[in-house]
C-alpha cells in the first residue's frame, strides 16, 4: 500500500516528540494502520534553530503553505490563533485530515474548523488539546455521547499543578516555581496562559462543548488564575487539612428563568486532603466526568510534556490514517441541543 503521508507543523517540545515516536515506532505503527507513515516534512518559522537530533534537517521547512497542500495528515502543534487557523483550513482544503493539539484555537474558533472538515468529510482529531496523553476527548466526545453528562470537573493545566505542589511542599515562590514548569516543558510558550487560567478555560470550554453538546467558548468561562495565591495561602490550606487546586468546573445548572444551561468556570480551590484530587501531584491532571448511566468516571495521568502529549497527538495520526488506507471517518460534531450558556453569577 502506499505510505500516508503526514506534515507536521511545529517542532517545539511536543513536536520533536511527534517525529521520535513516527521514528522509533515506524514498522509497528506501519502495522497498525496497514501502511507506512512517511513524514514528508516539518514546518518551522526558523529552519536553522537547534534542534532535536532525531529531526532529519533535510525535512524543515519554513513553506508551511506549500507543506500542507501535499500531506494526507496534517500535525499542528504550533499553538495559537493564527497562522494555525489558516494552516489547518488550508489542509482542510486540500482534502487532509487534521490532527491537532491547539486548544487555544478549539475554544476561541472550534466551529469554523468542525464546519470546514465536515463540508470536506475529513477527519478532525485532537486529543492532545485536553489533558496531554490522557484519553479524554475521545471519551466525551463518542464513547459517552449514549449517556447524559451532567459534570465535568478536575485539573486541566499541568503547569499550575506543578507549581501549587512545589509551593505546597517545598516552599516555593510561585515565580520560581513556573520557571520550573517552564524549564520542564510543562508551560505554554507564554506560561501567562497557565497561571491566568487561559489554558485550563480552554480546555474546559472544549471539554463542556463536547460533554453538554452545545457550542460552548473560552469567553463564556468565569475564569480566575493562580496569580493571587501567595506561599502563605498555600501553608494555611494545608495547616487546615486542605490542598489549593485549580479546577475546572462545567455543569448543567439551571438558570434564572428556570431553563437548563450550561455552567463553565476556572478557579482555584480548597480541595480536602482526604479527596482524591488532592494527592495529583506535579505536572498530573486529573477529570472526573459524572453521567446518569455511567455514574462517576474519573481519568488520570501525564497532562502536559512533550512525549505524554505526543501520545496522544500519535492515537490520533494512527486513526486518521487508517482511514486513509481502510475508509471510514471520525466522529462528526452535531450540537443539536444548544444548551444555553450560564453566566456564572446566575447559578
Ligand atoms: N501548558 C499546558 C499545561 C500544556 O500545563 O497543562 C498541556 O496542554
Amino acid at each position: 500500500r502506499p505510505a500516508v503521508r503526514v506534515a507536521l507543523l511545529g517542532c517545539g517540545v511536543v513536536g520533536s516528540e511527534v517525529v521520535r515516536l513516527l521514528t522509533t515506532q515506524a514498522s509497528d505503527l506501519a502495522a497498525r494502520v496497514g501502511a507506512p507513515l512517511e513524514l514528508v516534512g516539518v514546518a518551522v518559522r526558523d529552519v536553522d534553530a537547534p534542534r532535536d537530533p532525531v529531526v532529519d534537517r533535510a525535512l524543515l521547512t519554513a513553506d508551511a503553505e506549500a507543506l500542507v497542500a501535499k500531506a494526507d495528515v496534517v500535525v499542528e502543534v504550533v499553538g495559537g490563533i493564527e497562522p494555525a487557523r489558516g494552516l489547518l483550513l488550508r489542509a482542510i482544503e486540500h482534502g487532509a485530515a487534521v490532527v491537532t493539539a491547539n486548544k487555544a484555537l478549539l475554544a476561541e474558533d472550534g466551529p469554523t474548523l468542525y464546519q470546514a472538515a465536515d463540508a470536506a468529510a475529513v477527519d478532525l482529531y485532537f486529543e492532545a488539546a485536553v489533558a496531554g496523553a490522557i484519553p479524554l476527548v475521545r471519551p466525551v466526545r463518542e464513547s459517552l455521547t449514549g449517556d447524559r453528562v451532567h459534570r465535568v470537573l478536575g485539573i486541566v493545566n499541568g503547569t499550575t499543578n506543578y507549581v501549587l505542589d512545589r509551593m505546597a511542599t517545598d516552599g516555593l515562590e510561585l515565580a520560581d516555581a513556573v520557571a520550573e514548569a517552564q524549564a520542564l516543558g510543562y508551560a505554554e510558550a507564554d506560561p501567562t496562559a497557565d497561571v491566568e487560567g487561559f489554558d485550563a478555560a480552554a480546555k474546559a470550554a472544549i471539554l463542556a462543548s463536547l460533554a453538554f453538546h452545545t457550542r460552548v467558548s473560552i469567553d463564556d468561562v468565569d475564569r480566575q488564575g493562580i496569580m493571587q495565591i501567595t506561599a502563605d495561602d498555600v501553608a494555611w490550606a494545608a495547616r487546615t487539612g486542605h490542598v489549593i487546586k485549580l479546577l475546572a468546573i462545567a455543569d448543567r445548572r439551571t438558570g434564572e428563568d428556570g431553563a437548563e444551561g450550561v455552567q463553565v468556570r476556572v478557579h482555584p480551590a480548597l480541595v480536602p486532603l482526604s479527596h482524591p484530587l488532592a494527592g495529583v501531584r506535579g505536572a498530573f491532571n486529573a477529570v472526573f466526568v459524572e453521567a446518569d448511566a455511567a455514574g462517576e468516571l474519573m481519568f488520570y495521568g501525564r497532562g502536559a510534556g512533550g512525549a505524554p502529549t505526543a501520545s496522544a497527538v500519535l492515537g490520533d495520526v494512527v486513526s486518521a490514517a487508517r482511514h486513509r488506507v481502510h475508509g471510514g471517518r471520525g466522529p462528526a460534531e452535531s450540537w443539536y441541543a444548544a444548551l444555553p450558556v450560564l453566566p456564572a453569577e446566575s447559578a
